[in-house]
């Protein structure tokens, strides 16, 4: 039974941070970025940590167990007067971890953070159209399909089209 604990980064997670982006981009491929794609230093990283947590408008949660991160999720508002009232978000679990509910919890407090926020209005999402298992997710915490973007990944030879997904938030 694996004990986690989901909360915000501190600017001394940001290695084990880097370590788990690298690990996931090796493990999986719904994901924007692949292996060996993601080459942020310690200090960028660090950046990122303390620019998040000094938005009210952006939300990074890793889930750690012990001293690993195995899981993490990022949102961050659009900044134009006009769109900012929604946002998007990255989210992923170490393979090992994944059906035991963490991304569930994240998403959780994602939009329960997003119902106390005066700004979001709505969270939009892009999966591609045949990751079942993120698609089935989003749908039991209320997102809704909107639509299809054909090609929208490239991996080697393949294209592969997204679902827009979307939940008001009210
Ligand atoms: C998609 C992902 C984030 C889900 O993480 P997870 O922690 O395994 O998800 P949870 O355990 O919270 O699962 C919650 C829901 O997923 C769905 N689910 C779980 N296993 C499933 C399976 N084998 N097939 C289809 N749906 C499944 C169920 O709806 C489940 O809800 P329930 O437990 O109430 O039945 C994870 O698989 C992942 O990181 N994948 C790679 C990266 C990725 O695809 N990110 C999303 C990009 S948009």
């Amino acid at each position: 039974m694996s004990e986690y604990m989901i909360r915000v980064p501190k600017k001394a997670d940001a290695p084990q941070i880097i370590d788990y982006v690298n690990l996931v981009a090796e493990e999986t491929d719904n994901l924007t970025f692949g292996q060996g794609e993601f080459s942020v230093t310690v200090e960028a990283e660090e950046h990122l940590i303390e620019q998040s947590n000094n938005d009210p408008n952006r939300l990074f949660l890793i889930a750690c167990e012990q001293d690993s991160v195995i899981a993490m999720m990022t949102f961050q508002a659009r900044t134009r007067e006009r769109l900012k009232h929604y946002g998007e978000f990255g989210l992923s679990v170490q393979k090992h971890y994944w059906g035991k509910g963490i991304a569930k919890s994240m998403l959780t407090q994602l939009i329960e953070w997003a119902k106390d926020n005066q700004q979001i209005r709505k969270i939009n999402l892009e999966v591609r159209a045949d990751n079942d298992r993120a698609i089935q997710l989003y749908k039991r915490v209320g997102f809704r399909e909107e639509g299809r973007i054909s090609r929208y990944f490239q991996i080697d030879d393949n294209f592969y089209d997204a679902i827009i997904m979307g939940l008001a938030i009210d």
